[in-house]
């Protein structure tokens, strides 16, 4: 009989692991990614503010696993403008076990940790091809495709070569409280800003936020004070994936431990592996997560292409606490209307053009057809992706 439970960090974790390893996803043919969560199963998720992991146990052994997230966010759905949403990540059952419906307990328990905790929607995000767990959540729980973002992805150079600003282009480091108040006043209406947006420019694997602006604009220090900015600019964060866990692509038929957005960007690019320009991703890489891209006036395009150029310098000039290699890539993910995209430089092959993301009402006094039509309409607005969720 399958046991559904909490994690346990000390008994669960090489279970986990293991589970994991013999985990196979993937439909590319002897090509596989693996995640080295460098001895924390759990790291994924425990930069939200609540989180937690369930195992399905069978004869004391680890056959399935599912993660979870729970945070306030804006959604632009009548008539409130913010909702607590919990995050469903991770599901994995055991090759062995799989249509015994144990990805169906372990879904069915997350969903109600997120009831117990008052969440108003569950959602989940996953490649649109992958059918298993379309066909799970979508034709089973009742879940609704509403939104497909574009994964856009590039990997680092090899050589660290100097950054230089184009003339007349400023780029500077915000304080966390400059970052914290520009992004409330111009980020916090769109969809699925987390209103604990401190937690994250404060965390540690943010490595900080920059903004570009055409010289003699604004003056350091002033940027922002006062809610005045120049009238073109642009802004974004860095995150450091790298610090918390690592990705590799391996050859043969081996199992793998592949996680979320870079399992479904990487497979896109799976085709390209062997061309010689490609980094070296059959060794171990991290990835740098650009979020709180941003860019507002007439000139602000140039503005954006010269901060992603800095932080491509920056991701190949970054060692990490682990190794000596600079070894990176830096992924972005954005709304699919999002024009952005056009300044954003990234290599298509490797990039993700439709994630896909599913959501549904957990409140027995959701008004179904307010929410259905929330979800049939959500793509002009925009889109913010936490950090903590790639
Ligand atoms: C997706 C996954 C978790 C499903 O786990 P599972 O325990 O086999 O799922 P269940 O037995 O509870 O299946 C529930 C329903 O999902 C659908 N489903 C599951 N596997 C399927 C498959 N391979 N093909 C088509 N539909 C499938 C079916 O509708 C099934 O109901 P049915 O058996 O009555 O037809 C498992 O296949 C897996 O670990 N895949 C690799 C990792 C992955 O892709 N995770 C999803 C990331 S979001």
């Amino acid at each position: 009989m399958v046991k559904i439970r909490s994690y346990n960090g000390q008994v669960d974790r090489f279970g986990v692991e293991d589970l994991e390893r013999r985990c196979e996803v993937g439909p590319a043919e002897n090509v596989f990614l693996y995640t080295d969560t460098m001895g924390d199963p759990i790291c994924r998720i425990r930069n939200s503010p609540v989180y937690n992991m369930l195992v399905a146990e069978l004869n004391n052994e680890i056959v399935g696993v599912i993660q979870g997230t729970i945070k306030v966010v804006t959604l632009h759905k009548p008539p409130k403008n913010a909702a607590k949403v919990g995050y469903m990540l991770g599901l994995r059952v055991s090759p062995l076990h799989r249509r015994k419906r144990i990805g169906s307990k372990l879904v069915r328990h997350m969903e109600d940790w997120f009831i117990s905790n008052e969440v108003d929607y569950a959602y989940m995000a996953t490649e649109k091809d992958n059918e298993a767990s379309v066909k799970l959540f979508v034709n089973k729980f009742g879940y609704v495709k509403f939104r497909n973002p574009t994964i856009l992805i590039h990997p680092a150079a090899s050589n660290p070569s100097s950054f230089r600003s184009p003339p007349g282009i400023e780029i500077m480091k915000l304080k966390v409280e400059q970052a914290e108040f520009l992004y409330r006043k111009v980020m916090s209406s769109m969809d699925f800003f987390p209103h604990d947006i401190d937690n994250i420019l404060t965390n540690k694997l943010s490595l900080g936020t920059w903004v570009a602006y055409w010289r003699g604009e604004s003056s350091t220090g002033e940027f922002g004070r006062d809610g005045k900015v120049p009238n073109s600019w642009a802004m974004m964060s860095v995150w450091d994936s790298g610090e918390i866990f690592k990705l590799r692509v391996g050859q043969a038929t081996l199992n793998c431990f592949l996680y979320g957005k870079m399992s479904r960007l990487m497979r896109k690019g799976f085709s390209c592996f062997k061309a010689p320009s490609m980094p070296e991703f059959f060794e171990p890489f991290g990835l740098f997560f650009v979020y709180g891209i941003f860019r507002e006036g007439p000139s602000s395009r140039k503005l954006v292409r010269t901060l992603c150029k800095f932080v491509h310098n920056l991701a190949t000039a970054s060692k990490d606490n682990y190794s000596s290699s600079c070894n990176k890539v830096v992924v972005t993910e954005i709304g699919c209307c999002d024009k952005l995209k056009l300044d954003i430089p990234h290599w298509k092959l490797l990039s993700c053009p439709e994630d896909l993301w599913c959501i549904k009402a957990l409140k027995n006094d959701e008004d179904i057809e307010a929410f259905l039509e929330f979800t049939k309409n959500p793509q002009n607005r925009g889109l913010f992706v936490d950090p903590r969720e790639v």
